[in-house]
């Protein structure tokens, strides 16, 4: 069953056709983060502008790739939220359009759910269930238990920033430039040398020991700021500081990350572990994982996709509708920015 999905929740522009929710034909994303770069954030205007002028050529080059005509296509999925409304309403209007014309089922997606289907594409090995997964994203950060019939239950989730809204916001604060802000702190991180030089500035990790399931990050974005203006009076804020403040950082999320997911583990009965969304794509992450699935001797089955799948595009949208095949009339259809995911 070939499915075309399209993706436009916030900046970037992604159709993707992808055959039994597994294998991609064609996977073509186009983004205006060039622009936003130069903001230090997505201007949602300019973000649906770009995306007005995109979708059709995008469209047609994942059409042409995939060897795929219109009428090959047996379904469009499509994601209605959570995202910015100007952006959401391009794909949802380009789908309805096209299912209309070319009679064809429309599955409406949450972008939250899918990034998790990112695990069951291109892959050798395919996910156990039940499973535990984790959505760490720019505006996300949720924990989902999913059942062997790929039922998600939402299990916890961040109290106020996102784990990615964390990197985001600290990397403009340590005036890192660009957007966006997780790679540029792992880059800056991976300057930091640990072995010849001394931590000297310690972050908290927020809830880190509460036994929930729910993560708070705004606290470490007010930790960051004390110490970069306690730097700036000192007048020590330089590369050195700089790069053991976004170690500190990447340290202090990641361990976070893995403490709660391991906690979510130890109150279900899962054989793996799923993860998605952008900051999926943070190679600490995959580390501290690797190495607490080691240290525990777990036979658990870790999943995280490569990093070009862990940022947003149309493929898991996809992938998500083939598995929750659930077709919906096109008037019922419509954009919903403030879509949740817990139930
Ligand atoms: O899933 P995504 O592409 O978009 C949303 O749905 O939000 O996630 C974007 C987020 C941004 O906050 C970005 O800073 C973060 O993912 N991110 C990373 C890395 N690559 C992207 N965070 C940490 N390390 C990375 N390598
Ligand atoms: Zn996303």
């Amino acid at each position: 069953m070939k499915i075309l999905g399209i993706e436009t929740s916030c900046d970037e522009t992604g159709v993707a056709i992808v055959e039994d929710g597994r294998m991609i034909l064609s996977n073509i994303i186009a983004s205006s983060d060039v622009l936003h770069n130069q903001t230090g954030g997505v201007i949602p205007e300019i973000a649906a502008r770009e995306q007005v002028r995109y979708i059709i050529p995008v469209l047609k080059e994942a059409l042409y790739k995939s060897h795929t005509t219109l009428s090959e296509i047996e379904a469009i999925a499509v994601t209605v939220g959570p995202g910015l409304i100007g952006s959401l309403l391009v794909g949802v209007e380009t789908a309805k359009t096209f299912a209309v014309v070319s009679h064809i089922p429309i599955i409406p997606v949450n972008h939250i759910f899918a990034h998790i289907y990112a695990n069951f594409l291109n892959v050798d090995r395919e996910p156990k269930l039940p499973a535990i997964a984790l959505v760490v994203s720019g505006g996300h950060t949720e924990l989902f238990y999913m059942d062997s019939n790929h039922q998600l239950t939402w299990i916890g989730g961040t109290l106020d920033d996102a784990a990615g809204e964390a990197f985001d916001k600290t990397a403009r604060l340590m005036e890192l430039g660009g957007y966006p802000g997780g790679p540029a702190i792992a880059a800056a991180a991976a300057k930091f040398k640990i072995e010849n030089s001394k931590l000297k500035i310690m972050l908290p990790r927020p809830m880190m020991n509460s036994k929930d399931l729910n993560f708070s990050f705004s606290g470490l974005k007010a930790a960051v700021i004390r110490e970069v203006n306690k730097l700036k009076t000192a007048n020590q804020f330089n590369n050195g500081t700089i790069h053991q403040l976004a170690y500190e950082i990447q340290e202090s999320i990641t361990d976070v990350l893995v403490k709660k997911t391991f906690e979510a583990l130890n109150q279900h009965q899962v054989k793996s572990i799923l993860l998605g969304g952008g900051v999926a794509a943070n190679k600490r992450l995959t580390e501290k994982m690797q190495q607490k699935i080691k240290s525990l001797k777990s036979d658990i089955g870790l999943h995280i996709p490569p990093p070009k799948l862990c940022t947003d595009s149309a493929a898991y949208i996809a992938s998500y509708a083939y598995f929750h095949n659930q077709p919906k009339p096109w008037k019922n259809i419509q954009a919903q920015p403030d879509l949740e995911v817990e139930v």
